[in-house]
């Protein structure tokens, strides 16, 4: 039987990027929840408070944004790295939240000091954006993230440094209000300068004690022989560079992202895990080849609880897409897969697994580029029997039935990645180690300290 240990087993010492191989809401929260008694630091290194990370420990559910789920484990430290934007309403709503629930963040959590800024008029221009853009729309989660990026790559941006310098303050916001208000008209209303620079001010002040250089204290940790386990949010094919542009979100949400969004050179990172669900998910718009809609979507949303995290929008749910996650193993250099939420496809009689796109009449050779094209490929399915069986809560790999094995197999030779841990329920302790001598026991002894534990 499965357990984790809570104790860190003493030899271990990689530093392992946690990535989502979909368009996000994987189950990462839960495996990086489960990977974190193997590490001394977590740190989250892009994206901002559009993630939703749920774990249930013990039947209490949390949702974490912005603060990597590293804080629920005592002693674990926490690091928003510098690709992160940061909300500071936020930021501070959720370390109250923690608190209430008896978690402090005090000398745990670490924040950039290069991290950006989101303030209020970033999420007004968001939503007056999206508004303009009507059908053509991202279908974003309005949490202002994009806008603060945009500020952040056109060099107008308000850093976590500046929050104490009120002229910086001033002049960054003013600028970046002036620019948005021409290009979104909509922004103009409800703005008010004084207030809002007033306000970033107070909070930066608020939030200070969690301020500082997280590239150098997550660099002399790995120095001391320290392990961090780097969470990424959202996953590969939102990734402003390799996901489906321009329906992706604005940052590197692959592994890549690791290393600029924290300071940590790649040299010293010695793997990637990446995280799929056991059929795919989608939120917003944008292109979804293996899309359900049908009765099947329906069941898998209704079964799987398919409500995102952050906005409580219904998800988008189809097939596994075996071209999709095998561009993210191409893309981050994955080394172990784990599957999640296997249980959901427990009663359904007939499992379908996309094994490549036509376009046209022909077999795409990769991954196109294009939303237009990818809209229009077809699928090709290979179609697998449902094992209609119970697995939910399964912790020995041996007592999943045998054609639920077959299935985890069968991703396993389509993405060509070895598949080292199925998630078969939300609790920690609802998890299957397919194999004692995967890469991943190499990184992380889970087998060695479920079976020992
Ligand atoms: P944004 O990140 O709010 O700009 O949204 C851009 C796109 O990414 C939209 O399709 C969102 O639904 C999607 N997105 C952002 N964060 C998440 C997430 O944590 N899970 C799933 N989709 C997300």
């Amino acid at each position: 039987m499965f357990s984790i240990r809570a104790s860190r087993v003493s030899f271990f010492m990689a530093n392992i990027i946690v990535i989502g191989a979909q368009w996000g809401d994987e189950g990462k929260g839960k495996i990086v929840d489960l990977f974190t008694p193997f590490f001394d630091i977590v740190a989250r290194y892009q994206g901002g408070h559009n993630a939703g990370h749920t774990v249930i420990i013990d039947g209490r559910k949390y949702v974490l944004h912005l603060i990597p789920s590293g804080i629920l484990h005592p002693g674990k430290l926490c690091v928003i790295g510098n690709g992160v934007v940061i909300d500071p309403e936020a930021l501070k709503r959720e370390i109250g939240e923690l608190a209430e629930g008896g978690i402090s963040c005090r000398d745990r959590l670490f924040i950039s000091d290069r991290a950006h800024i989101i303030l209020d008029y970033h999420r007004l221009a968001e939503q007056g954006d999206e508004e303009r853009r009507g059908a053509e729309r991202i279908g974003t989660t309005n949490r202002g993230i994009g806008p603060a990026y945009e500020d952040k790559m056109a060099r107008r941006g308000l850093r976590v440094c500046d929050l104490g310098n009120p002229r910086t303050v001033r002049s960054r916001v003013e600028e970046s209000i002036r620019v948005k208000q021409a290009l979104v008209p909509e922004a103009a209303g409800g703005i008010q300068v004084d207030e809002i620079c007033a306000r970033a001010a107070e909070l930066g002040r608020e939030l200070r004690e969690y301020f500082g250089d997280t590239a150098e204290i997550l660099n002399r940790a790995i120095d001391g022989g320290k392990s961090v386990l780097f969470e990424g949010a959202q996953g590969t094919l939102l990734d402003v560079d390799h996901g489906t542009y321009p329906f992706v979100t604005a940052s590197s949400a692959t592994a890549g992202g690791a290393s600029t969004g924290t300071g940590v050179g790649p040299t010293r990172i010695d793997g990637v895990v990446g995280i799929s669900k056991a059929y795919t998910t989608r939120v917003g718009e944008g292109p979804f080849p293996t899309e359900l809609q049908d009765g099947t979507g329906e069941h898998i949303r209704e079964r799987g609880q398919e409500f995102g995290a952050s906005t409580g929008r219904p998800r988008r749910c189809g097939w596994f897409d075996a071209v999709v996650v095998r561009y993210a193993r191409l893309i981050n250099g994955l080394g172990s897969l784990v599957i999640t939420k296997m249980d959901v496809l427990d009663d359904l009689d007939e499992i379908k697994i996309c094994t490549g796109y036509r376009y046209k009449g022909e077999r795409l050779r990769s991954f196109p580029p294009e939303v237009a094209v990818l809209e229009r490929c077809e699928p090709e399915y290979l179609s697998v029997r449902g094992w209609r069986a119970p697995t939910a809560g399964i912790r020995d790999y041996g007592e999943l039935p045998p054609l639920a094995r077959d299935y985890v197999r069968r991703l396993s030779d389509l993405v060509e990645t070895e598949i080292s841990v199925v998630s078969t329920g939300p609790d920690r302790a609802e998890t299957v180690v397919v194999s004692p001598d995967s890469r991943l026991e190499s990184w992380l002894p889970l087998h060695r300290a479920g079976s020992s534990g």
